[in-house]
């Protein structure tokens, strides 16, 4: 099966990676305050926690075990314990439930913070970049790479600290105690290491892997959903549920190994706690006959060991979230990191309006290093010009217009608008200049209206302007509710042909001095076909427009045909002139008649025999 790419998820992050520390500290840095808050109600919390043992054994030896005090005395001095004590837990709830509240609000505002820089980073990048990157690892950067980072803020840096605090805490006071007894203690600290230690490997191991198959199952089923009706018209479901079923099932292996990891420590760990407390016990239990310890202080000692195996037992889960955490963050700082290959010069000058001459130089281009796409392609278009561009699919047309819109860079050679190469103007400037009208249109899930204006902010009367000089008010009129009918998702849904009148009046809305139409290869309903004639004819007047053309019609309308075939241009002249050549146009146009008059579509049907 296809690896989807996704053994980048099992990467894993370096704890002592500090670089990577030093990048997350400082887009915490605005809420240093919050952070430094919680470190220092880590050290509250932990001085209250380590002060109820103490407690209890003051109560055992002073007030419990005494013979020669007062009933009276004793009871009062038990009450004033079990106040201190109350007052204490009480102390401890709202210092921790303060603690969670501030690293939640650090936590969550860095999220949005990278979330936000992450979303402008990705909407710059380049058509490369995105070719190479699947869109479910990008929504994975997003979604989840970021939640695992929130961890860092949660559960590690005050967490992990509240624990090493614990645990330092808890030995000096258990040394303190009573050195013998903390000795006899301390013969448990090798096997609790070890075990902690192996199972920390363990479980970054399972973790690293069910991480893996959850990345696959999530790239699976986005691919499964958007490509929803192919399966259906292929009867795939049946291939899709068996894929489907092992993806999941190799997660629940997983899941299972890992569950039985835990399974087998925590109880482990229980098991350690216990034996260690058994040992004192017995030990202890000596010592208090011998008069060496007194039974608050034996007590106390319990308490304290019960207390350091908790983080202890925590600390090895932890270190796996951790793990994960730094390998999101990683990976976050890396696309965070990444420039697009198209940048703009640092001067970049503005064409105000431009007369619309356009000039290929040279252009070779390829997409990966091993097929060359275009091959010294050079041609010009003189301002108000109508140029078509013809040839089999696939022979480079719309790499083209990709290159002229620098949504890549050719290898060599160049373009020129109005004698200016396109690298030297802006990116905004040159996509204003160069209107196009691309084969899939996208539409957004909003109203005819909003979906024409975008973001030139035209108002309604210079749309409805529009719409009318080009004919393609026939259109827009008989919509339920005109202009403001709904399209998309919950709305309407148009059809090829009248997706490319919405796409006209768009392009139309921005007045650009070139015009790229990149006619859809589909046979479109006559009724749009009429109105898209009339609307094709308007727009090609006084403007610079370059036409990959389909249609018959379409290609007749240009003064100028240039034919392409595997990247290089073979012919150009007009309809007439290629016609009396007798090469590779005359015998387009004779197959498409060939074929079928009615849709009058030049290329596609000579895919077959020309390829
Ligand atoms: N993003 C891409 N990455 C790699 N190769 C690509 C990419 N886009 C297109 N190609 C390849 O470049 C070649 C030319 O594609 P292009 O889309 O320019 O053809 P076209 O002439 O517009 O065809 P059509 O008439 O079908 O629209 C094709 O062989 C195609 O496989
Ligand atoms: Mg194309």
């Amino acid at each position: 099966m296809r690896d989807y790419g996704y053994s980048e998820e099992g990467h894993q992050g370096s704890l002592s990676d500090f670089g990577l520390w030093k990048r997350v500290l400082r887009f915490s840095a605005p809420y240093k305050a919050g952070l430094i808050a919680a470190v220092f109600i880590s050290f509250i919390i932990t001085a209250s926690t380590l002060t109820l043992p103490h407690l209890v054994q003051t109560a055992i030896d002073s007030y419990i075990t005494v013979e020669h005090l007062e009933r009276a005395l004793r009871m009062a001095g038990l009450s004033h314990i079990a106040l201190q004590y109350g007052l204490l837990v009480v102390a401890v709830f709202f210092a921790t439930f303060i603690q969670i509240l501030i690293l939640e609000w650090v936590g969550q505002s860095v999220m949005h913070t990278v979330r936000q820089r992450l979303f402008t980073t990705i909407l710059n990048l380049d058509l490369t970049f995105f070719n190479s990157n699947p869109t479910g690892r990008l929504v994975t950067r997003l979604t989840n790479d970021i939640q695992n980072m929130n961890e860092m803020f949660t559960s590690v840096i005050v967490t992990l600290f509240n624990d090493l605090l614990r645990l330092a805490g808890i030995l000096l006071l258990l040394f303190y105690m009573n050195p013998r007894l903390a000795g006899v203690m301390t013969l448990f600290m090798p096997v609790a290491l070890v075990i902690t230690i192996i199972f920390a490997k363990f479980a970054r191991e399972r973790f690293r892997e069910i991480r893996t198959k959850l990345a696959k199952i999530n790239s699976y089923l986005s691919e499964t959903l958007a490509g929803i009706s192919i399966l259906q018209i292929f009867n795939r479901q049946a291939e899709c549920k068996e894929t489907f079923e092992s993806l999941t099932g190799e997660y629940l292996q997983k899941t299972l190994k890992q569950i039985k990891l835990f399974g087998t420590f925590m109880p482990l760990t229980e098991f350690l706690s216990s034996a260690a407390v058994a040992l004192i016990l017995w030990y202890g239990g000596g010592e208090i006959l011998q008069k060496r310890l007194t039974l608050g202080e034996l007590v106390a000692f319990i308490s304290y060991m019960r207390l350091f195996f908790q983080p202890l037992r925590e600390l090895s889960q932890k270190y796996s979230v951790v793990q994960s955490a730094m390998a999101s963050a990683e990976r976050i700082f890396q696309l965070l990191d990444k420039k697009s290959a198209i940048q703009e010069t640092p001067l970049a000058t503005e064409l105000h309006n431009p007369e619309g001459r356009l000039d290929f130089q040279n252009i070779h281009f390829s997409y990966t290093p091993d097929s060359q796409i275009l091959s010294d392609v050079s041609f010009s278009l003189e301002p108000g010009q109508t140029v078509a561009l013809v040839g089999t699919t696939g022979s480079g047309k719309t790499t083209l217009v990709n290159l002229l819109l620098r949504f890549y860079e050719p290898q060599h050679g160049n373009i020129l608008i109005d004698g200016h190469n396109i690298k030297d103007l802006s990116l905004k400037n040159l996509r204003q200049v160069v209107g196009v009208i691309l084969q899939d249109v996208f539409l957004l899930q909003d109203t005819l209206l909003a979906n024409i204006v975008m973001e030139t902010g035209c108002n309604r009367q210079k749309v409805e302007e529009i719409l009318k000089q080009t004919g393609i008010d026939r259109f827009t009129n008989k919509l339920p509710q005109g202009l403001d009918t709904l399209i998309g998702e919950g709305g309407m849904t148009l059809s090829t042909g009248e997706k490319q009148l919405l796409a006209f009046a768009r392009v139309l809305c921005r007045d650009p001095a070139i015009l790229i139409l990149d006619e859809a290869t589909a046979a479109i309903d006559t009724e749009s076909e009429n109105i898209l004639e009339t609307a094709i004819a308007d727009s090609f007047k006084n403007r610079t427009s370059l036409v990959i053309a389909h249609r018959l019609s379409t290609i007749r309308r240009a003064n100028h045909i240039v034919v392409m075939r595997q990247g290089k241009i073979v012919e150009s002249g007009t309809h007439d002139e290629l016609l009396a050549q007798n090469g590779h146009y005359a015998l387009l146009v004779a197959m498409d008649l060939e074929n079928d008059q009615s849709t009058n579509d030049v290329t596609a049907p000579a895919v077959e025999t020309l390829r």
